[in-house]
């Protein structure tokens, strides 16, 4: 028999309805603050990733799903804003609106040791604004998370942020950094050691108890930040507090992607256990130019559907009473009168469904049951000679004969 792949979840019917109110939310939310939906697709040119990811990043060198074909290798997208910024600069959305509002909901795929909230196949609900570098952006992007959230019934997470600066800024922090973790190389773990070669900034996010020692002990604050970099990280942390929105400067938040610079942000939740950001996102104002388009400014988040769902209490907000009408028929004359009913009744709009097997009228109600429906209509010999169906409400066990007319009319108010 086969399995599902390792690291992959099948959603069933009952979880789906979770799903759906998510997404409802969702896109309820991104219209009100005028945000367009984008629908890139989910296989990419894997150098789209290791270009704007960054070569030495966890996702491109350990992650990325790859298929190979002639010369050719493409990548299963391991998240969407390097897939939506080669989208806007293929399709020049950049010269018909210089500044777009997007957001997407889809799949993501990353070859990760799967754990509870780390999969290999997840999915995002997330967002990039292209085409500007202004901070009350990155607070308006900042603040439609919190907005998400609170609509999705979530509470108890916390929202870091930081800033790490412009290209020249990152440079001169990861330079810092170098220079004062030299003498602690034997003090940090393996994969550290590799880390301090290529990407030094992954050091300040490990997990590891002894890294962790020397990170706090070397200390990392923000005199790496240029003027305009602080500036800018001021006015975002001015707008938060005027919106009333709680957050924690954290200046060893760096983020894995090469793509972002100035501020960065992550939301913790911490009934998530060590997987515990629910979202994360940030600016990366060179990333547009870099893949080949004009100097635009960007900001963007994504949560992870999954890890929303282990900490929503939404469930308890949706509605799963429907209002379905069962129609069981008895005899081969009624399941013809039978089927021009149900007919009758999805033209009004009236969900309703039956049961394909010949069963008896007790096997038909207990199906009827089983499928939740609030009215059960039967048609037997006797209602087919009076031109009548039986009405039963399940809720209240009432039950009466109708014409088809009046019950039309009756399930519809
Ligand atoms: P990311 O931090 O890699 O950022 O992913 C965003 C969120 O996706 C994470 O906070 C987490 O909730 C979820 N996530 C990531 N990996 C997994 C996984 N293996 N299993 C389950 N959930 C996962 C990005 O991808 C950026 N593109 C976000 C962004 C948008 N930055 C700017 N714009």
């Amino acid at each position: 028999m086969y399995k599902r792949v390792s690291g992959t979840k099948d959603i069933l019917p009952d979880e789906v309805i979770c799903w759906q109110k998510i997404e409802e939310i969702s896109r309820r939310i991104f219209s009100l603050y005028n945000y367009q939906e984008i629908r890139p697709p989910i296989i990419e040119d894997a150098g789209l990733f290791n270009r704007s990811l960054g070569e030495f990043t966890e996702i491109v060198q350990k992650q990325m799903f790859l298929i190979k074909n002639l010369e050719d290798t493409y990548a299963l997208r391991p998240e969407g804003t390097a897939s939506i910024v080669r989208c806007f600069i293929e399709n020049n959305l950049d010269k018909t609106n210089g500044f777009v509002k997007l957001y997407y909901m889809g799949p993501m795929f990353r070859l990760e040791r799967p754990q509870k909230g780390r999969l290999r196949q997840f999915h995002h609900i997330g967002t990039e604004v292209i085409g500007s570098t202004a901070p009350e952006v990155d607070i308006e992007v900042i603040s439609l998370a919190d907005e998400l959230l609170k609509a999705y019934s979530i509470s108890g997470y916390k929202i870091k942020i930081n800033s790490i600066g412009c290209s020249k800024d990152k440079k001169a922090l990861i330079s810092t950094i170098n220079k004062k973790l030299e003498g602690e190389l034997e003090n940090l773990c393996a994969d550290c050691n590799e880390r301090f070669k290529h990407n030094v900034l992954r050091i300040l996010d490990c997990k590891n108890e002894a890294c962790q020692a020397v990170i706090n002990k070397i200390g990392v604050a923000h005199e790496h930040l240029c003027p305009d970099c602080l500036k800018h990280f001021s006015a975002v942390k001015q707008g938060l507090d005027t919106l009333k929105i709680e957050y924690e400067v954290s200046p060893l938040l760096v983020r894995g992607l090469d793509y972002y610079t100035s501020t960065v942000f992550e939301i913790k939740h911490p009934d998530l256990g060590a997987q515990d950001a629910v979202g994360a996102g940030g600016r990366y104002d060179n990333l547009v130019k870099e893949l080949g388009g004009p100097q635009l400014g960007a900001v963007g988040f994504a949560f992870g559907v999954e890890r929303l769902l282990l900490v929503t209490k939404i469930q308890e907000h949706i509605d799963t009473s429907k209002n379905l009408v069962y129609v069981i028929s008895l005899g081969d004359e009624a399941r013809k009168e039978g089927l021009k009913l149900l007919n009758s009744l999805r033209k009004e709009g009236i969900p309703s469904s039956t049961d394909y097997e010949i069963m008896s009228l007790k096997g038909a109600m207990r199906s009827a049951n089983d499928a939740a429906a609030k009215f059960v209509v039967i048609i037997g010999e006797d209602e087919l000679k009076k031109n009548v169906v039986m009405l039963k409400n399940m809720q209240t066990s009432e039950q009466k004969e109708i014409t088809q007319k009046d019950l039309i009319k009756e399930l519809k108010c």
